[in-house]
């Protein structure tokens, strides 16, 4: 990887989203957990990480400006762009910012606010060994039933060939450009889009911590963790 220059890899942090489902006043990416709001935590960690250069920031088109000034200080090469109606189309819109040598790309959910070093690290690594895309996964705690909720359920399906996927996911920017280029349907994630094109999607260990903030009681968890990560001897 080191071969390939510090602009090898940009990281695309998408923040672009309402957080209906956490029921704020201001954009979940907006939000402060310990002080600093999720759009601030992910500059940084992604800004500080040595891997990465380019980070461009995708947000509601109202907060551009506002957190391009803001969160300069926390990323070397820094760039804001606003975002789509979906995931899909706001991880489209950092794609176009890219810098024409960028040979890797990480796309991250800024809801994930406490993704470990590690994990990014992990993910580095396997792209750097060759793979188009990379997803970090966790092993599944509940048990797992086919069915809709209120109604009779189906069978139980065997969690243990289950995974849940997190982000940062990692690609080959030509692999997932082209696959944003020819998506016909709309994707939950860049994986599935990518993997929709014939290519291996491959998995490292994601981490608990990486989980997303998507509800209060998330938030709730979150503030427990930034608390942590305060305290001497706490969380990194
Ligand atoms: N996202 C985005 N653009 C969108 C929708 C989502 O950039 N049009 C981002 C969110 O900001 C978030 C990530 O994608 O960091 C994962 O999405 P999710 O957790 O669903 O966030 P929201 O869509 O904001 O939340 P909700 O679905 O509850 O409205
Ligand atoms: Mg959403």
């Amino acid at each position: 990887m080191a071969a390939h220059g510090p602009s090898a890899v940009a990281a695309i942090l998408v923040a672009a989203g309402s957080g209906e489902r956490l029921r704020a006043d201001v954009p979940k990416a907006f939000v402060e957990v310990g002080g600093q709001t999720l759009a601030e935590r992910a500059v940084r960690r992604f800004g500080a990480h040595p891997s990465v250069g380019r980070v461009v920031l995708v947000v509601p088109a109202d907060r551009a400006e506002s957190a391009a000034d803001r969160l300069r200080p926390f990323a070397a090469e820094l760039v804001v762009v606003p975002g789509g109606a979906t995931r899909q189309a706001s991880v489209a819109a950092g794609l176009a910012a890219l810098a024409p040598d960028t040979e890797y790309v990480l796309v991250h959910d800024v809801a994930r606010a406490f993704v470990p070093d590690s994990v990014i690290d992990a993910v580095v690594a396997a792209l750097a060994d060759g793979a188009d895309a990379v997803v970090p996964v966790v092993a599944i705690a509940d048990t797992v039933r086919r069915g809709q909720p209120g109604a009779v359920l189906d069978g139980v399906v065997d969690r243990s060939t289950l995974v849940a996927v997190q982000t940062p996911q990692g690609f080959r920017r030509a692999v997932l450009v082209a696959a944003h280029e020819r998506a016909e349907t709309t994707a939950t994630d860049d994986a599935a889009l990518v993997e929709a094109l014939g290519h291996d999607v491959v998995s490292v260990p994601g981490a608990e911590t990486a989980f997303k903030i998507t509800t209060p009681h998330d938030l709730a968890r979150a503030e427990f963790l930034a608390a942590q990560s305060s305290t001497p001897g706490g969380m990194p």
